[in-house]
Parts: structure tokens; C-alpha cells; sequence
């Protein structure tokens, strides 16, 4: 099975479709939380749509598209985070994340994008990992900032989160 321990605390885990049922009750756990940021929320009403999401991306990691992580905090599933693209051609990946509002604030997340850059870089020799996030999501732009991210644009309109159009900010880790 695969995993990476980030460190004694954290654990990333393959995302296979037997991690369905505890992701769907996450998931529905943090609702509220997520679906200004997260537009698929709502459409995930149930165990078998977290089964249908982690089938997809088992098949995307074995072609070597995406690779989604579940994490693990000291054995407790506290969020999920991994490339949601990988264009290997390029040598670009995009990453994405979330947590359980209740796991917030203890840098769980900073660490876990910090592994899953090394991991890019040593498994998928990626040169460009970018991450993607609505301007107004500050906590998202602060993993970025912390980690060296570089702030290389703003798109505007990139994302309708419910009725809400996002303009997105645009960080990059480079090795080129
Ligand atoms: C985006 C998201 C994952 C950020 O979570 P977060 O808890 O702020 O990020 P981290 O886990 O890295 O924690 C950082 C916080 O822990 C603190 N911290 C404590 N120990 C730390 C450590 N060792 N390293 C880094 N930060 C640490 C930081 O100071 C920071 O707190 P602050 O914001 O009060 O300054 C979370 O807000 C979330 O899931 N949001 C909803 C979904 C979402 O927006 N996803 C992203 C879409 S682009």
C-alpha cells in the first residue's frame, strides 16, 4: 500500500475507493466549511459519490495523471490532499487540498505540501508545481506564501463556487 510519512504525526496515503465511506463522512462533516471554496460539495451527497471521485483518481494515479492522498493526523483521516493534474509532458503539476475545519491551524497542511512538492519532484521529476486558489481564500494563499510559492498572476473568472465567480491567484514553485 502506498504511503509517506511526512513525520511522526502525519501520514499520506494512497486514495483508494475503500477509503470511500470515511471520506463521505468528512466530507459531510465540514460542509459548511468547504463549499465557499469547493464547488463540488455539493454535488457529493452520498458514500458511493466519494467511491465514484477516488475510482477516477486510483485510474488517473495508475496512468500517471494525478495522485491523491488521504491524510492521516496521528491515525485520524483529517483531510486530503494531492495533484489533481499531473502533465508529465511538461513536467507540471497542480496541486490541491483540504482539511477538516477542526485539524486547522497547527501547520498540518504546510507540511503535508511541502512532502507532496519533494514527492513531485523525486517521483514525477515535476520542474513547475503550481497551486491554484481564489484570491479571497487567504488561508489557501498563506500555505503557498509560506512555502516559496511565487506569485505569478491572477486569473479572472477562473472558478463559479455556487454563485460565486473566483478570480484566481496563480503560485508557482519553480525548478526549471
Ligand atoms: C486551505 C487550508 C487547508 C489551510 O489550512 P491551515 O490550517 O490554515 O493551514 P496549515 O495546516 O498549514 O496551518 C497553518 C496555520 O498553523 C500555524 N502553524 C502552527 N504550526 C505550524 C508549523 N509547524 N508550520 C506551519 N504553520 C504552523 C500557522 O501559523 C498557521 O496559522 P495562522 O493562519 O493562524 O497563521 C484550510 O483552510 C482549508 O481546508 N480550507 C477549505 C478548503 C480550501 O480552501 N482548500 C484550498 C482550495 S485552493
Amino acid at each position: 500500500m502506498f504511503h509517506r510519512d511526512v513525520d511522526e504525526q502525519i501520514r499520506l496515503q494512497l486514495a483508494m475507493p475503500f477509503h470511500a465511506d470515511q471520506l463521505f463522512e468528512l466530507t459531510d462533516r465540514n460542509r459548511d466549511f468547504l463549499r465557499p471554496w469547493l464547488g463540488w460539495i455539493d454535488a457529493t451527497r452520498g458514500p458511493d459519490d466519494s467511491r465514484t471521485f477516488l475510482s477516477i483518481q486510483l485510474d488517473r494515479f495508475g496512468k500517471g495523471q494525478a495522485l491523491t492522498t488521504m491524510i492521516y493526523f496521528d491515525g485520524l483521516l483529517v483531510g486530503v490532499a494531492g495533484y489533481h493534474s499531473i502533465d508529465q509532458a511538461n513536467r507540471v503539476g497542480c496541486l490541491g487540498y483540504w482539511l477538516d475545519q477542526g485539524h486547522t491551524g497547527n501547520g498540518i497542511m504546510t507540511r503535508v505540501v511541502q512532502d507532496l512538492v519533494n514527492a513531485g519532484r523525486e517521483c514525477y521529476s515535476l520542474g513547475r508545481i503550481e497551486i491554484r486558489c481564489s484570491t479571497e481564500n487567504e488561508r489557501s494563499r498563506s500555505v503557498a506564501q509560506r512555502l516559496g510559492f511565487m506569485h505569478r498572476g491572477t486569473c479572472r473568472h477562473a472558478e463559479k463556487v455556487g454563485d460565486v465567480w473566483h478570480d484566481h491567484d496563480v503560485y508557482v514553485h519553480e525548478n526549471v
